[in-house]
């Protein structure tokens, strides 16, 4: 298995097998939720679309892509000389008074050095677009060099964007396989995370995603989503079929705390292609053997 560089809550580095199981083979894989990438760099599809909410790790993934070594570069530099609370601090100081707008190298380097010393690897916003996680006092972070360049290397391939999943999900047309990971269905009032950036998730969202999918399939898209397994999901998401796989989740209050949930991962019914040839006439000169599709509502 190939692992992300980056630390990622509701990563799905655990289930990855699980995952390809239900992954058919396609051209293209569009990810409009894409996270740490780890069903990107764990298949093997000619190419992708990746997308996410969050431009500072879209634009980590695009200055990684356009020059590696100097973005490995920059980030032993923040490694070296941010291993103490004190500089983490102060390094996450920078970070936030940096420039949000556009693209800005150094703040996309920070953003790594700050996912791989911050707790736990969680990336959390204030309402002002502060990134406001605590230092992770480990004794030495990992520097993930071979997944880096892996993860570079890889991005060949892919196109990045960095808007709202309906927008990706609109481009999605006949032969594409369409991998969705949004943030989860809460399984209790209390215990979730959904707000990966500064929006929460909520249930409109979800019943938006559902339009969008039913729409992307009935234009030929192959879907594959995951959530948790709730019994809201299988409401919101009527028409998917739905398979249960065991994760190992750690939670975002306990560092290193890790239990097997279960989750769902849920199908699309795609629609099935007949031909029907009409054998009134053929040998009339406007005679046209009829394609059409069955299963469609
Ligand atoms: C569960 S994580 C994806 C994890 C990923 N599959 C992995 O293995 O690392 C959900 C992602 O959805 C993104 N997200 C949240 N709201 C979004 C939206 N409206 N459009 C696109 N992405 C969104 C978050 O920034 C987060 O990275």
């Amino acid at each position: 298995m190939n692992r992300s560089f980056l630390k990622w809550q509701g990563g799905k580095g655990s289930i990855i097998t699980e995952i390809k199981k239900y992954l058919p083979t396609g051209k293209r894989l569009i990810e409009p939720f894409v996270g740490a990438g780890n069903v990107f760099i764990n298949t093997d599809y000619e190419s992708y679309i990746l997308n996410d909410i969050n431009p500072d790790l879209i634009n980590a993934y695009y200055f990684l892509k356009a020059n590696p070594k100097a973005f490995m570069t920059l980030l032993a530099q923040f490694f070296i000389d941010g291993a103490e609370q004190h500089e983490y601090l102060n390094n996450r100081r920078i970070f936030n008074n940096s420039r949000r707008a556009g693209k800005n190298f150094t703040r996309s380097v920070l953003f790594v050095y700050l996912n791989r010393h911050c707790f736990n690897g969680v990336c959390r916003y204030n309402q002002s677009g502060l990134f406001n996680v605590p230092f992770g006092k480990l004794k030495s972070a990992y520097f993930p060099d071979l997944e880096m360049l892996n993860f570079a290397e890889k991005l060949a391939k892919a196109s990045l964007h960095c808007t709202d999943f309906e927008k990706i999900i609109g481009m999605a047309g006949e032969g594409d396989v369409i991998y969705c990971d949004p943030p989860y269905i809460p399984t209790s009032k209390t215990a979730n995370f959904t707000t990966y950036h500064t929006k929460a998730f909520i249930n409109a969202d979800h019943q938006r995603l559902n339009a969008a999918l039913i729409a992307a399939a009935k234009r030929g898209a192959y879907i594959v989503l995951s959530n948790s397994n709730t019994p809201e999901t299988r409401e919101v998401y009527l028409d998917f079929t739905f398979y249960e796989v065991e994760a190992r989740r750690s939670s975002a209050a306990k560092a290193g705390s890790r239990k097997a949930v279960k989750e769902l991962i849920g199908i699309y019914p795609q629609k099935k292609k007949t031909s029907v040839s009409f054998c009134l006439l053929p040998h009339h000169p406007d005679y046209i053997p009829i394609t059409f599709s069955i299963g469609d509502k």
